[in-house]
């Protein structure tokens, strides 16, 4: 069996291997049953970085990573890959910011993990690279040798060319793209947008590899062990306490990091907008949002943060009573675990982003319900996930009078309904599960042909 070589900004500590790398060791589980070697940064920011990489290895896994100096890390990640990339990448054209200076840095840094990447490699590896901070890595491994296959998977959305093509080094990374063997995306939309870009800014072999490298894989969850993970955790003493402090409210539920791409301020007016209209919820029910920080050196995830906590304060001093909190909002995370026991007690969960290239949460939420009497998904038409979970309660999260009337018809819905649209959630997640996800792009990529010696 040829080893897989994954390869991701960051990269799980060995010893919390579910806890980190924003969730993809446990989508990757399938795929780290076998030899494994895992690359990226480390998470430290030196002044000096060296190009060798530490290791460490936990069963049949060896991670290796290397650290960032401070100025390629404000280039690359907090630069040209949050500034620039993310926004463009959620169709968010107005906050896009470009630097020259901020773009060489990011491809300078991609080249360094190159070279630090190069020596490890085996002649028979599969090489399997993820997400945007990472696009051009693959050009930069071919330029120094590597003919192994390399495989891309974009996590996030990927726009049409009318939005993409606003970026000055578009064609560029297209290019980036066309150089890998396999290049997948969520959704088919995603796919198709990216096709469309390769038409117009390519041509020849470039366009057809293109074209004929894209594909669609929708990445999942193991809906059956989060189910497990819910039923046990429901038991523990912070589930109790949250079931304590509810005092018989029904709950309502997110969690998303601290993100524009989340439609968090929507999502607070929705609620708002609830309790305005259907004043018959006041002190009957309790939205708990868990939003814990992210990126906070980029200015508009701190001007989120600071809208946020307005909003919340508004919201909160014009509805609550003096032992009601109508919206509890807490910008620090808490473990998977945990998070599915206060899944299961929710009567909705509320996914609502503005943009996301799947949103796992939402499976989350629905793997975590008690099937005989199951809470309500609402769920934003933008999510990737919204392609298959269409048994959810589906919203346009611009349209917040419209995310309330859904919150109310959740709350209303019959149990013989919401059991129907679980079980057809269920089968849904069942199917693209995180397994299914890996093994389809791993065969894939293992089914192209290897590149001859030049
Ligand atoms: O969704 C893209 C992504 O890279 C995820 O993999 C992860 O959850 C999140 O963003 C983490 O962001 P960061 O690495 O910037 O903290």
């Amino acid at each position: 069996m040829a080893r897989l070589v994954i390869v991701s900004n960051r990269v799980p500590a060995p010893a919390r291997r579910d806890q980190t790398a924003g969730g993809l060791a446990v989508v990757l589980e399938e795929a780290l049953k076998g030899d494994v070697l895992w690359f990226g940064w480390s998470g430290r920011r030196v002044p000096e970085a060296s190009s060798k990489p530490s290791s460490a290895t936990r069963g049949t896994i060896t991670f290796a990573t290397i650290d960032l100096s401070e100025s390629d890390y404000q280039s690359y990640y907090a630069g040209f890959a949050n500034r620039s990339l993310w926004p463009l990448l959620h169709y968010r054209t107005g906050l896009v910011a470009f630097s020259r200076e901020e773009y060489k840095g990011y491809r300078a840094t991609n080249r360094k993990f190159a070279e630090a990447l190069m020596p490890l490699l085996r002649p028979d590896d599969i090489v399997w690279i993820h997400d945007y901070h990472l696009i051009p890595l693959g050009h930069s491994l071919r330029e120094q040798g590597c003919r192994q296959r390399i495989g891309f998977f974009l996590h996030i959305p990927f726009p049409p060319l009318s939005v993409f093509d606003i970026l000055p080094p578009a064609r560029e990374l297209i290019v980036d793209l066309a150089t890998y063997d396999v290049v997948g995306f969520q959704t088919n939309e995603d796919r198709d947008n990216f096709q469309g870009c390769a038409r117009s800014l390519l041509d020849g072999n470039q366009r057809a590899q293109a074209l004929t490298a894209s594909v669609a894989i929708p990445v999942g969850i193991d809906g059956k062990a989060f189910a497990r993970m819910a039923e046990t955790s429901r038991m523990n003493a912070e589930s109790h306490r949250l079931k304590h402090s509810l005092v018989g409210r029904r709950l309502i539920i997110g969690a998303d990091r601290l993100d524009y791409s989340k439609g968090l301020p929507q999502r607070f007016e929705a609620y708002s907008e609830l309790l305005e209209t259907h004043a018959d919820y006041r002190e009957k029910i309790s939205f708990l949002q868990i939003a814990p920080r992210s990126r906070e050196e980029v200015t508009e995830y701190r001007d989120l943060k600071r809208g946020l906590d307005r909003l919340t304060g508004r919201i909160n001093g014009k509805y609550a009573e003096f032992d009601w909190v109508p919206l509890r909002y807490m910008t620090h995370g808490l473990s998977r675990k945990l998070l599915a026991g206060f899944f299961r007690m929710a009567a909705i969960g509320l996914v609502t982003p503005l943009r996301d290239g799947m949103n796992l949460v939402a499976m989350e939420y629905v793997a975590a319900q008690d099937e005989d009497d199951p809470g309500v998904l609402v769920l934003s038409r933008f999510a990737g996930a919204a392609a298959s979970l269409d048994a959810a309660l589906i919203v346009n999260p611009f349209d917040t009078s419209a995310v309330a009337e859904a919150i109310h018809q959740g709350l209303m819905m019959p149990r013989e309904e919401r059991r129907t649209r679980w079980l057809n959630l269920m089968d849904r997640i069942e199917q693209d599960s995180a397994a299914s996800w890996c093994r389809r792009f791993l065969a894939r990529l293992t089914d192209t042909k290897l590149r001859a010696a030049s």
